[in-house]
Formats: C-alpha cells, sequence, structure tokens
C-alpha cells in the first residue's frame, strides 16, 4: 500500500491543516432491470486508496492529517449473492488507514467533520447525488457553526476542487504507475500481435474483437482501457468507429484501436494493417508517411519539449505526405495555415494515458504551456484518413491509418513501451505471414 499511502500523504500537505478533502467511491451503473454493469473504480478514488468497492467515501482531514474509509459492513447474505466485502475492519488494516468506518454513519459524521475547517475539498460536478449531499451538510454547518451553544466553533467559508492538486499529482507517474502502465502496453501489444496472426479477408471485425479481448483477459486483463475499435476499409475514417459489425475485404486495410486495463491503468495502440496481409502501393505510400511522422514525434520525446512543438513538427510531415501525394493542392505552409489539412487530419497528436485513457493533467498551467518531464505519459498517434471523392486519386479511397504508441518521459528522452507490436512495413508483413 506504500505508493497510496503516500501519495494521500501529498495531498493531505497540499489541502493545509485546516482543510478537509472528501472522495467517493464510483456508483454502480445499472445496465437493464436488475444487471449492473461491470464496476469501474472512479480515477481519483482509486488513485489514493487502491480500495475496489462502491459505496465507500474517503475523508483526508488536514487537521489531525489523518485517511479515513467509511465503506460497507460486512453482510453474510450480500456477500453470499454479490461477492466479498472487506467491511471496515479489514479495510483499515489491508488498505493502511488511519481509520475505517461503516458508510451506514457517514452522514451523521459529515457535519462534524466540516466543523472548524475552512475549506472543503471535492470533486465538485461529478456525482451530483454527492455534491447535493455535501452542499447540504455545508449549508447547515455554516447556519449553526459560530452561533449559540456552537459559538467557538467555524464553518469552511471556501470550496476548493481537488482535481487541481491531484490532477497535477496525478500527470506525472510515480514507478508503481510506470510500472503497471508498462504492463498495460505489453498486454496491448500482444493482444494487437494475435489480431494479426487472426486477420485474413473474409473474417468479421468482430471476431478480431474477441481475438483482443481473448489475449487482455488471457494476461489478468479482464476489461478494455475503452471499447475497440476494429474498422476496416471506410470504417477506419470514423475515428471511433466501435460498431465492429462488418467483414474484412481482401484489398483493405484494418486500423485497430484497442488497449487493455491493467489493475486500473490503460494501454492504447493503434496499428493499421492490409487485411490480405500485404500492402499496395498507394496504402504503402500513406502508411509510410504517417510512421514518419510517429517515429519522428517519439524521437522528439524529452525533458523540456513543448507539446505544441511535437505537433507542429509532425503536422509537417503528415501535410508534406497530403502534398506529395496530390491529396492537397499548394505548399504545405499554405494548407497549414487554411487547416486545409484538417480534411484529412483532424486530430491532435496525442494525449495523457494513465488510469483514464484520456487522462487527467491539461496542457497549460497558470496560463503556461506544461513541458515534458520525466514520469508524463502520452501517446503518440498521428493519422491518415482519406474517404472517396471525386477530387482524390481513387487508389487513396476509404484508406484510414493511425499508428499510436505510448511513450514515457525519462531523464534523457523517451521511453515506447508499446513497441512489441511492429509497425513497419516490412515488420507487419512478416508477423502476417505467419
Ligand atoms: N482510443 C482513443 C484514442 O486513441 O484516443
Ligand atoms: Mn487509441
Ligand atoms: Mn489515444
Amino acid at each position: 500500500m506504500t505508493p497510496f499511502i503516500e501519495r494521500r500523504r501529498k495531498l493531505l500537505q497540499q489541502i493545509g491543516n485546516d482543510g478537509i478533502a472528501i472522495l467517493f467511491a464510483a456508483p454502480e451503473q445499472r445496465r437493464s432491470n436488475d444487471t449492473t454493469f461491470p464496476f469501474r473504480q472512479d480515477s481519483y478514488f482509486h488513485y489514493l486508496t487502491g480500495f475496489p468497492e462502491t459505496e465507500s467515501v474517503l475523508v483526508l482531514d488536514g487537521a489531525a492529517q489523518t485517511a479515513t474509509l467509511y465503506c460497507r459492513d460486512k453482510d453474510p447474505l450480500r456477500e453470499t449473492w454479490d461477492g466479498f466485502r472487506y467491511g471496515p475492519e479489514a479495510a483499515h488494516e489491508a488498505f493502511g488507514l488511519d481509520a475505517a468506518y461503516s458508510i451506514s454513519r457517514w452522514h451523521e459524521d459529515l457535519e462534524k467533520l466540516l466543523l472548524n475547517k475552512s475549506r472543503l475539498y471535492a470533486l465538485w460536478g461529478v456525482y451530483p447525488e454527492q455534491d447535493r449531499l455535501l452542499m447540504q451538510a455545508w449549508s447547515k454547518v455554516r447556519q449553526y457553526a459560530g452561533q449559540r451553544i456552537q459559538l467557538n466553533t467555524y464553518a469552511p467559508d471556501s470550496l476548493g476542487d481537488v482535481s487541481e492538486i491531484l490532477d497535477a499529482m496525478r500527470l506525472v507517474k510515480d514507478g508503481h504507475e510506470l510500472a503497471l502502465l508498462e504492463e498495460a502496453g505489453e498486454i496491448s501489444a500482444k493482444a494487437h500481435i494475435r489480431a494479426m496472426q487472426k486477420t485474413r479477408p473474409g473474417v468479421s471485425e468482430l471476431q478480431i474483437e474477441a481475438e483482443l479481448l481473448h489475449e487482455f483477459m488471457r494476461h489478468g486483463a479482464r476489461f478494455p482501457a475503452y471499447n475497440s475499435i476494429v474498422a476496416s476499409g471506410k470504417n477506419a475514417c470514423c475515428l471511433h468507429y466501435v460498431e465492429n459489425k462488418d467483414v474484412l475485404n481482401d484489398g483493405d486495410l484494418l486500423l485497430i484501436d484497442a488497449g487493455a486495463e491493467y489493475q486500473g491503468y490503460a494501454g492504447d495502440i493503434s496499428r493499421t494493417f492490409p487485411v490480405n496481409g500485404k500492402f499496395n502501393p498507394a496504402q504503402k505510400d500513406l502508411y509510410e508517411v504517417v510512421l514518419a511522422a510517429n517515429e519522428a514525434a517519439i524521437a522528439a520525446v524529452k525533458p523540456g519539449a513543448d507539446w505544441r512543438d511535437l505537433h507542429q513538427m509532425t503536422l509537417r510531415i503528415l501535410v508534406q505526405g497530403m502534398v506529395d501525394f496530390k491529396l492537397l493542392q499548394g505548399t504545405v505552409d499554405g494548407n497549414i495555415e487554411s487547416l486545409a489539412y484538417q480534411r484529412y487530419y483532424m486530430h491532435g497528436l496525442g494525449h495523457w494515458v494513465g488510469l483514464d485513457v484520456h487522462d487527467v493533467g491539461g496542457r497549460w498551467q497558470n496560463g503556461e504551456p506544461i513541458l515534458l518531464q520525466p514520469g508524463m505519459c502520452t501517446t503518440i498517434e498521428p493519422g491518415i484518413y482519406v474517404n472517396a471523392a471525386d477530387d482524390i486519386p481513387e487508389a487513396f479511397h476509404n484508406i484510414g491509418i493511425r499508428i499510436e504508441d505510448n511513450v514515457y518521459v525519462t531523464e534523457t528522452g523517451g521511453k515506447v513501451y508499446t513497441a512489441s507490436v511492429p509497425k513497419s512495413v516490412a515488420g507487419i508483413e512478416e508477423i502476417m505471414r505467419g
């Protein structure tokens, strides 16, 4: 539990000795009648506790510098139906907490917890029910604190967004997180290799999705980090195509964007390869452009690098390719200036990746761009997407290509930890030959 205890300590330090932070576990999500979606813990709650259950609350008390968990009681009958629950006593011990109590006393304790704190931190706007509960308690405490028999008490006079502190912490991964991210990347890479090996004309996108899931689960990753995109032919021109319902056609490319979630951490890999195992000349031409952009961006990852520079640099490579292959007329600069390239490339170069596949942290802090620093973890995912149209050479119709890797920043550069799935034309064709 050391990394979790350390994160709580860091947060406690930052909320100060008269602040209090309250975080909630994710609620269960109903799927139909009396069935639920598989439970997925709230990323912030997981980051601070590792505690895997719903109906739980974490209280970080700045005055006492303590971490207290409220969670469900043991309940033999419910556990017979729905599975194991820690209960406060075991949770206290197992998760390195200062105290743990039954969730049944949470409402009653809340007002007492707010007394004599000057600032209440929470993740506002995420769980509306919980917002309302906190607001009600806050409002009540403000009515009676400092009055009559409560003369020597005060209520919080300001609210803080705990995500401001936590996002900055989550942006720079600790060693425990980097190890899990590498594992998520490695499992995702294995799944992509399996998908390449199973791909051939006549197989369906859905069957390939099944192969991905098979490999994720086989390696201990029960769920994908996001809905898998298995997009052949023109489907690849829809960035988040997840219907996965078509049959793979000889002569088409297949774009797979899929990643495993391993112990809460996301892998996020895209590979694009020919259904029949061999790139045709037009596919290869565009593929090499996207690959050059992917490799140039990865080579530029290092401490101090400005993400906007990486994006611009790779944009030039992509637009040069679009001009060379007559997808665009005019100059590279002209097409960048006019945004004409957005017809074929309409997303950014990548995003932070961590507990959330599109991880928190943002690109700006106090009006300044966030520069790369060791421990930050990003995707690099340039692409080119060409729908069929009369003004485009036919050989390029219905080609969507994205090549996506995951990289974390080291002291001297970047470590690509999704590299075991091939991305060179030769490497892909070799794997597909079996
Ligand atoms: N899988 C979504 C993305 O690559 O951002
Ligand atoms: Mn992706
Ligand atoms: Mn991505």
